[in-house]
């Protein structure tokens, strides 16, 4: 009875939801709150661990660690305009995906929220036994005491790269052979993006294979779209989701070249939230009409314009590269990451 007030008082808007209808999450008739509208208020609770007791935390999310000294960045709080998000319940979290296994799949902000959440539990619950192993590109985290299992499997295109007798490597944008890695799993959160942008020696294949043709490149967004699509239809042919709950992380704003910003320093150096925040991504768009146009439920985890204000939550010199690799993309933990889990935990009702 209780989590069921709880979930009236937080109802979620159908806004953020396509192909079927929300229920598929609570249950519930749901209409009034846009928990993705709101502020960032200081809240001296914050942050909602301490970083120093998260041992198996990277170093290149370890700002404190890192030498940061600045804190405010630490303090603040998602302020919903409608309604209050609940604080995070870590034994509530674990009880509900008693028996369960959660699994991020995409590219390193995946493995920045995946650490983040498994810094939450393990914050939460110190003394709870917690195995961590790394099978193949799969990390597994496991609580014994909660048979709970927190997955992250590193798969930055979602589509396949094969590389060919002659060495070349090949973009499939019509394959995706890791669907039998995560659809079996309980909970699913995608993500994709950042790697769509790099060109040179960071672009890791020479050649684009589509269904009838192969070329060397194309306007990213196209390629993009083209992988979403075979995505899509995977998760509406292969995912059962009456067992599996689908999110995708919206895109995550970097401050590479931030209009809120001055100057040439991008994040650097920046110490409190933007006031405010202009401007579309165009990508987000392309994810959004994507997902609305599949049959099975996803979830968009609409977090671009909340990160969107938070120039300050960037390892920018603290992270693993120091000033020669200034970070504007990843986020310090603690920071801005908890409360995507906070939302995704609030989802997930
Ligand atoms: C995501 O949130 C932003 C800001 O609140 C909003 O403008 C946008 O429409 C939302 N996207 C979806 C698909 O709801
Ligand atoms: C975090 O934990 C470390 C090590 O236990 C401790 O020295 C430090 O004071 C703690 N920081 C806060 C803000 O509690
Ligand atoms: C733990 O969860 C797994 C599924 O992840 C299940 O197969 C197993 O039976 C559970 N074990 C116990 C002791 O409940
Ligand atoms: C690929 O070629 C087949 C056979 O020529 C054609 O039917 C199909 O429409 C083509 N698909 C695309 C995406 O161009
Ligand atoms: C989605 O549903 C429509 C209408 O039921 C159907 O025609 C289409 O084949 C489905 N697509 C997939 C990928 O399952
Ligand atoms: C974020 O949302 C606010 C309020 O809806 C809007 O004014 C602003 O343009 C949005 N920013 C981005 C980057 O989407």
């Amino acid at each position: 009875m209780f989590s069921l007030l709880l979930l009236l008082s937080i109802l979620l808007s159908n806004y953020n939801v396509y192909g079927k209808l929300i229920n598929d999450f609570n249950q519930l008739e749901i209409n009034s709150c846009d928990l993705f509208k709101g502020n960032w208020v200081y809240d001296d609770d914050y942050p909602l661990y301490n970083s120093s007791i998260c041992p198996f935390i990277e170093k290149q999310f370890d700002c404190l660690k890192n030498g940061r000294v600045d804190k405010d960045y630490l303090k603040y709080r998602w302020q919903p305009k409608e309604c209050n998000l609940p604080r995070f319940d870590a034994t509530e979290f674990q009880k509900k995906l008693k028996g369960k296994q959660m699994m991020f799949v995409g590219d390193s902000i995946s493995l920045n929220q995946w650490q983040s959440l498994t810094c939450m539990l393990h914050a939460a619950d110190p003394q709870a036994k917690y195995i961590s192993k790394r099978i193949g590109g799969t990390s597994i985290f496991t609580f014994p005491k909660y048979n709970t299992s927190y997955l992250m499997y590193r798969n930055a295109f979602l589509v396949d790269i094969k590389t060919e007798n002659n060495g070349a490597r090949v973009l499939e944008l019509d394959s995706l052979s890791s669907a039998a890695q995560w659809k079996e799993m309980d909970v699913l959160i995608f993500d994709s993006w950042h790697w769509w942008l790099h060109t040179g020696r960071k672009q890791p294949w020479d050649f684009v294979q589509d269904v009838n043709s192969t070329y060397k490149d194309a306007p990213r967004l196209t390629l993009y779209e083209k992988a979403l699509n075979t995505w899509a239809k995977r998760v509406d042919s292969e995912v059962d989701t009456t067992k599996t709950k689908i999110f995708f992380q919206g895109i995550s704003p970097d401050h590479d070249n931030n209009p809120g910003i001055s100057g040439s320093n991008r994040c650097q150096g920046v110490t409190q939230p933007l006031k405010s925040t202009i401007g579309v991504h165009e990508e987000e768009l392309v994810l959004e009409k994507v997902l609305k146009g599949m049959n099975k439920s996803v979830y968009l985890l609409n977090i671009t314009n909340l990160s969107q204000y938070r120039a300050d939550g960037h390892p920018s010199v603290f992270g693993h590269g120091g000033h020669r690799d200034l970070d504007c993309t990843h986020w310090c933990l603690a920071g801005v990451v908890d409360t995507w889990n906070l939302l995704l935990s609030a989802l997930l009702g």
